[in-house]
């Protein structure tokens, strides 16, 4: 398989074409921005971090009967996905108040949320990524009310995978965010799940050991992704 030219290239990934129309290389940067582009920066080793973190993540989530778009690694820091038609929407799923939450809603910072609260916003900077209902999402062609049901199924299942994967390895997962696409006639995960796409806290310090360390200017970043990598790929760790 060959790695041709780039199909699109956003704040932290950029997406190449390759000689099979099928199949894209998955290259993830060291570049990080954070509200919205606003913010920016890069971080040695960052790619690397998550796309081994996202590796594990896909293959765990794989190993429970979650379609996923990941095939197989391409390099230290790519990876070759199928090429699936994103859907616009970023699926938001809260199991502790943290970020923006927080800051819209009476929620306390900390504050569990039994049951977890999805939230699905429609995937667009410029509008500050505006939070989705069904009628808007079915008005705007992103998804169906039926789908959007699935994806919000999926998302809770893959919440529970999660939450039972990290308990042993010392981390909570507060919230992530998730994006989905269409392949065939069946809907699987894309996109990445990684340090800058959850939030990771340790169980006993709850500090941060994610995004929000450049977010907020809380300490060294690479060092809390190497920890997440370390808890949760110790085999594959350089
Ligand atoms: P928020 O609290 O800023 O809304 O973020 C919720 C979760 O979504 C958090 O785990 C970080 C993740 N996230 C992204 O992956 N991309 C984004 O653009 C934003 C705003 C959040
Ligand atoms: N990914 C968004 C940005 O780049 C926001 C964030 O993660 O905080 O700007």
């Amino acid at each position: 398989m060959k790695k041709m030219e780039i199909l699109n290239s956003g704040k932290a990934k950029t997406v190449y074409k390759t000689d099979d129309p099928d199949l894209l290389v998955m290259e993830f940067r060291n570049s990080l921005t954070a509200f919205d582009g606003a913010k920016k920066s890069s971080v040695p080793k960052k790619g690397y971090y998550n796309a081994i973190i996202s590796k594990r993540i896909f293959g765990l989530l794989e190993e429970n009967n979650i379609k996923t778009h990941y095939k197989y690694m391409f390099s230290d820091n790519e990876m070759v996905v199928d090429a699936i038609e994103i859907i616009l929407v970023e699926v938001i799923v809260r199991n502790i108040a943290a970020g923006s939450i927080v800051k819209k809603y009476p929620f306390k910072q900390g504050q569990p949320l039994e049951p977890p609260v999805v939230v699905m916003d429609y995937k667009d900077d410029e509008r500050h990524d505006p939070m989705l209902n069904e009628d808007i999402a079915a008005a705007l062609g992103l998804a169906t009310k039926e789908e959007l049901a699935q994806i919000r199924k999926t998302a809770l299942i893959i919440n529970d995978i999660l939450i039972s994967f990290l308990e042993p390895r010392g981390l909570l997962i507060p919230d992530f965010k998730l994006e989905f696409g269409r392949r065939g006639n069946e809907i699987v995960l894309g996109d990445e799940i990684s340090c800058d796409t959850c939030r990771f806290w340790d169980k006993q310090t709850k500090n941060s050991l994610d995004k929000d360390i450049f977010r907020f200017d809380k300490g060294d970043l690479a060092s809390a992704y190497h920890e997440v990598a370390r808890r949760i790929v110790p085999e594959v760790i350089k």
